[in-house]
Order: structure tokens, then C-alpha cells, then sequence
């Protein structure tokens, strides 16, 4: 994809606050430090229109960023940080299950694992649970950069096994670092919002 245009709309915490440009929407989830926006970032060819952080927990709004006037890609709160709240963790929960739930303008989603590790329950819960709203989904492998030659094949295994992934569904290994699968991840979200 050639990025000719990318910016920042908004970061809403209420519905109000969504873009009303009506463009196909594809939201980016996982656990907190993932990734996500260093991902956006590395997606939209820019430095640092996500802010990425090193302290988990950063990203606590729904970030909208719109690219080339076509789509929007949408980044939302990263779960399963222990350090926030009770309370707060259950907010950012209800603000993405809204979003989940009521969106027009929703295509698909990318949930981000780290491919170091197996997944979480935190993955899993919202494997299944995006699932279940029959929302297309596609299953990103982040800082493959940090898997050994001799443990990827089996790491990508485990993350399809632990989410209990039909074996067609897609999985794509990525890094920020060196740009692998930026493009395979492009192609899934032009042909999932048809732009
Ligand atoms: P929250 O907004 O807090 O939920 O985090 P996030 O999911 O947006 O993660 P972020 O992109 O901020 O990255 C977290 C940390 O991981 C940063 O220190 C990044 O530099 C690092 N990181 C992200 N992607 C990669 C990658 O592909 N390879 C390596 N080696 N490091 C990465
Ligand atoms: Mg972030």
C-alpha cells in the first residue's frame, strides 16, 4: 500500500467523539506492550504518529488514524496491564466492547500476540469473543524480529493451537523493526474493507 496520506483524527473516549466520515474501519487490538502502535507506525510509513512507549499502558483512548481518505485504522486500549486499576481496566473494557459491538463502519480486526510467548487468556477471550460477532479476523505475530530462526515455526504453531485457529485462518508474523509482513498485512486489510 502506498501511503499518500495519513493522519491522526481523533482519540475518543465517547461515541460522539468517532469519525463521522463514514470510511470502512479496521481496529487493532492486544495486550498492552504488544506493539500495537509501533505496528501503525510501521503501517503508515511514520516515525511516530502512534505514540509507541516503553511503559505499558500508554495508549488508554480509541485512536483513530485515517489513511489516503479510504479507511481508518482504529488503535484501542491495550488489556491485561495489571499495573492500571481495577476500575480503570474495566472502563477500557467497556469502551472497546461498545466499540465492538456497535460500529457500522467496522470490517475486521488484527489482534496482536507477542510471538514470543503463547498467547494469553487475554488473547484468547478476545479471539473468541471477536469472533463470535463473526467479524473477520486477522491474527498478527508481533516482534518476530526476537524469535530465533529454529523457534519460529514452532511458536507460530503454538499461537494457532492455544486460540484454537482453524488452519486456514491467516497468521502473519511481523516486525517493526525490519518491516517483515507489513505487506502481507496490507493486503488482508485492503481485501477485508474492499478499498
Ligand atoms: P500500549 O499502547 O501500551 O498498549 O502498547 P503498544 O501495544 O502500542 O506497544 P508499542 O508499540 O508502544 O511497543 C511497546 C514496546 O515494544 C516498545 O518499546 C517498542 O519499541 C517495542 N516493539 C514494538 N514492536 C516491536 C518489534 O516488532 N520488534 C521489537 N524488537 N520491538 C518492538
Ligand atoms: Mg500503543
Amino acid at each position: 500500500m502506498k501511503i499518500t496520506d495519513a493522519q491522526m483524527l481523533i482519540s475518543a473516549v465517547d461515541e460522539k467523539q468517532y469519525p463521522k466520515d463514514g470510511l470502512p474501519e479496521i481496529v487493532l487490538s492486544g495486550r498492552s506492550n504488544v506493539g500495537k502502535s509501533s505496528l501503525i507506525n510501521k503501517l503508515l510509513q511514520r516515525k511516530s504518529l502512534a505514540r509507541t512507549s516503553s511503559s505499558p499502558g500508554k495508549t488508554q483512548t480509541l485512536n483513530f488514524y485515517q489513511v489516503n481518505h479510504k479507511l481508518n485504522l482504529v488503535d484501542v486500549p491495550g488489556y491485561g496491564y495489571a499495573k492500571v486499576s481495577k476500575k480503570q481496566r474495566e472502563q477500557f473494557g467497556q469502551i472497546i466492547e461498545h466499540y465492538l459491538t456497535n460500529r457500522q463502519e467496522l470490517m475486521g480486526a488484527v489482534i496482536l500476540v507477542d510471538s514470543r510467548h503463547d498467547p494469553s487468556d487475554d488473547d484468547e477471550s478476545m479471539y473468541h469473543y471477536v469472533d463470535y460477532y463473526d467479524l473477520p479476523i486477522l491474527v498478527v505475530a508481533t516482534k518476530i524480529d526476537k524469535v530465533t530462526h529454529n523457534h519460529r515455526a514452532g511458536n507460530l504453531q503454538r499461537i494457532r493451537k492455544v486460540l484454537q485457529m482453524p488452519s486456514d485462518a491467516p497468521l502473519i508474523p511481523f516486525s517493526a523493526m525490519t518491516g517483515e509482513g507489513r505487506a502481507e498485512i496490507w493486503q488482508w486489510i485492503s481485501e477485508t474493507s474492499q478499498t
